[in-house]
């Protein structure tokens, strides 16, 4: 069973935007959070969509306006932090779906609209032949790395650097072992669900991302993405 887990319980607070979380504002006549989660229809037998708890009953409003035909989407709270909305919507995937720990999730930010059928189908094949695959793209500008952010203390080989983007994609089973073996400051320090797999060893795959799934951050990238969306 292949299960689609968007992770938008965040506030957004670097888009400024004080009145409604990101993953609300409009792109292409519907919610963020609609047009991302509409990419994964086709390829998963269920969505789950993992939101702030103030805002579920709004999202739940939007999901049955935008998507009415649609009976395999779900949603569910969110966490405090960006993994513990993916483990809310893995706990969710097991309770009330009978999920198993076989199961495969491809966890992808509700802020990155642009995903592609692509990067999806790829991403499902790459979870054979690993532990958690991710997308990724070759990174373009020189990276550095500062400790005090006054001082440069390395550059690392660009050749060797690429910037990771979501989907992540992995087994139920895993990221629960994975997850319940870790202390609370190993939970705070791993923003995201590919450091936890890598802080246990696990064979982590990069999947070709594109230069298009941009994540929507700041108030730049939503101008960028409604261009994106018209064109
Ligand atoms: N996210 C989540 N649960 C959280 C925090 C973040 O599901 N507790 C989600 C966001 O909704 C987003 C994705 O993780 O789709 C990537 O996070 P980011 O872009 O940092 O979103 P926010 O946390 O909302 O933004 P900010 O850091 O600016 O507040």
């Amino acid at each position: 069973m292949i299960i689609t887990g968007i992770v938008a319980g965040g506030t957004g607070s670097r888009m400024g935007n004080n009145e409604l979380p990101k993953q609300f504002m409009e792109l292409g006549n519907k919610p963020l959070f609609i047009y991302t989660a509409e990419k994964f229809l086709g390829q998963s037998d269920y969505i789950i969509i993992g939101m702030n708890k103030e805002w579920l009953k709004m999202a739940d409003f939007l999901v049955k306006k935008f998507l009415p035909d649609s009976k395999n989407i779900f949603l569910t709270e969110g966490g405090s932090d960006r993994n513990g909305t993916v483990k809310n919507i893995i706990t969710f995937a097991q309770n009330h779906l009978k999920c198993s720990n076989e199961d495969i999730l491809l966890t992808h930010d509700a802020a990155r609209p642009f995903v592609d059928e692509r990067i999806i189908a790829e991403s499902i094949s790459a979870i054979q032949k690993c532990d958690i695959c991710t997308a990724a793209v070759p990174a373009t500008d020189t990276i550095t790395i500062s400790h005090d952010g006054e001082n440069a203390d390395d550059f690392p080989d660009r050749s060797k650097l690429y910037l990771v983007q979501t989907p992540q994609t992995f087994r139920l089973g895993d990221f629960n072992e994975i997850y319940n073996s870790l202390s609370e400051d190993e939970k705070k320090t791993a923003t995201d669900v590919c450091r936890l797999f890598m802080a246990k060893k696990r064979k982590v795959m990069l999947v070709k991302g594109s230069n298009e799934n941009i994540k929507i951050t700041y108030s730049l990238d939503y101008q960028i993405a409604k261009f994106m969306a018209e064109k």
